[in-house]
């Protein structure tokens, strides 16, 4: 992340047309890391997010022995080096701006016979590790935080022939960084580790656990048990990585608001654990339709076409939450250019993210002339005419993009401050948003 303060500014009365693939998915492409790096042989990545987050995870790695090639062409090649394969790092690991990488990486790191320290950025510094460090701790694994919960975490490893030890937990937050880091525990505990999931979250690590060979079991009401068997191996496989439909939902909301859009986007992953922004965008009104629906290596894939809709105000089912998790801030701009009023509830997981999305969004929206009420679990949006405005994204990649969306149907410019981390999940932003007609600079 660079110091000084990078500025976007939006040009009014713009309309999105064409075609456009967006990077590939974050999720997907920090466990392609992780996984490739555990297993036995040579994984190839295609597709490959080279966002600054996935690279940080990409370093971590090889800090710890494992030889891995390239990102030119969003192709990746790594040299596997088994289960118990790590070196230990000499160094702090950095993993930059992404709560997903440390929290999955924490699971991992705390089955390994070494110590390890992972650290993060001003934002990541801040946010709650607790979540992961008491399931963990129950596994027997040791791990010092900051107060508080907070990075950085160290994680002092495993001795001699001890091991972890398989637990169920009973996830009191629907978190698939939670599952995550107890299930890659897990890979490395005796016996049986499982979780018991609240709410669908996504599941990925599941998905391609299984692409590598591991067997993984998915039981109860909507598949909400998971549970593994630890000492097993990963076997190298080939993954496609598909367009990240998080970086997707900021252009079906501008093709939705700019009147005149059409605009395709091309093989984007509709995993179902991620598409509550399609289905909370469809009950608003939007005019979305997919078409070329594949499976590739174990993952829904479509193209998406969004034409301009008038929205209307909805309130947004608490079910469809974890499905559209990091997709509220573009869904809040998508309220204040529909009719009437929305309404969301339940999400107060949205207050621990990148930034406090609930409140900044809530600020910036007021900025730029909209009645958008900060709730302690959610935000009640009246649509309205979005003026000229400052904001400031607080360093969150998705508030920045959110209000570059909105400036398609703002009657003046909107400034947007503190805009750099929008490298950390769509590097090239600015040009491949350009390029099918959205005026931001
Ligand atoms: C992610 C899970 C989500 C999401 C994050 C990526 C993942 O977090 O917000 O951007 O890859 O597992 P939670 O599981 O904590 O909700």
């Amino acid at each position: 992340m660079s110091n000084s303060n990078t500025v976007f500014k939006t040009t009014p009365n713009g309309k999105l047309k064409g075609s456009l693939r967006v990077p590939g998915d974050k999720s997907m492409s920090h466990r392609s890391i992780m996984l490739g790096s555990l297993a036995t042989g040579t994984t190839q990545v295609t597709g490959f997010l080279t966002g600054e987050d996935c690279i940080a995870t990409m370093n971590a790695f090889r800090a710890m022995g494992v030889n891995i090639e390239g990102h030119e062409n969003k192709q990746v090649t790594i040299h596997g080096v088994g289960m118990n394969g790590l070196s230990a790092p000499t160094e702090d690991l950095d993993m930059g701006n992404s709560g997903t990488a440390m929290r999955l990486m924490t699971g991992l790191l705390a089955g390994q016979n070494f110590e390890s320290t992972l650290i993060g950025d001003k934002s990541l510094s801040t946010r709650p590790m607790n979540r992961i460090t008491k399931p963990l701790a129950m596994m027997g694994a040791k791990i010092d935080t900051e107060e508080g919960g907070r990075p950085p975490l160290k994680i002092k490893g495993i001795q001699g022939e001890s091991k972890l030890k398989g637990i169920h937990y009973d996830m009191p937050i629907a978190s698939a960084q939670v599952k995550s880091a107890v299930l890659l525990a897990g890979l490395y505990a005796e016996g049986e580790t499982s979780v018991t999931e609240p709410g669908i979250t996504r599941d990925h690590s599941e998905r391609m656990l299984r692409g590598f060979g591991y067997d993984v079991t998915t039981t109860g009401e909507n598949g909400s048990h998971i549970s593994l068997q630890g000492g097993g191996k990963l076997t190298a496989c080939n993954i496609d990585v598909p367009a990240d439909i998080s970086s997707a939902a900021f252009f079906m909301v501008g093709a939705s608001i700019a009147e005149g859009s059409d605009l395709t986007l091309e093989h984007v992953g509709i995993n179902p654990t991620r598409t509550g922004v399609i289905d909370i965008l469809k009950l608003m009104g939007a005019d979305i339709t997919l078409s070329n629906e594949k499976e590739v290596g174990g993952e829904p894939v479509a193209d998406i076409r969004i034409r301009s809709a008038q929205l209307k105000g909805i309130n947004i089912p608490e079910a469809l939450v974890p499905l559209a998790i990091d997709e509220f801030p573009v869904i809040f701009v998508a309220a204040a250019c529909a009719t009437g009023k929305t309404v969301l509830t339940g999400a107060e997981e949205l207050r621990v993210k990148e930034s406090d999305r609930i409140q900044v969004m809530a600020d910036g929206l007021n900025a730029c002339g909209i009645d958008a009420q900060a709730t302690p679990d959610g935000i009640i949006i009246q649509s309205g005419q979005l003026t000229a405005g400052e904001v400031d994204s607080h360093g969150d990649h998705r508030i920045a993009m959110a209000f570059s969306i909105a400036g398609l149907r703002a009657k003046g410019e909107i400034i947007i401050n503190d805009c750099a981390n929008v490298d950390t999940s769509f590097p090239d932003f600015i040009k491949l948003a350009s390029a099918v007609g959205l005026g931001v600079s």
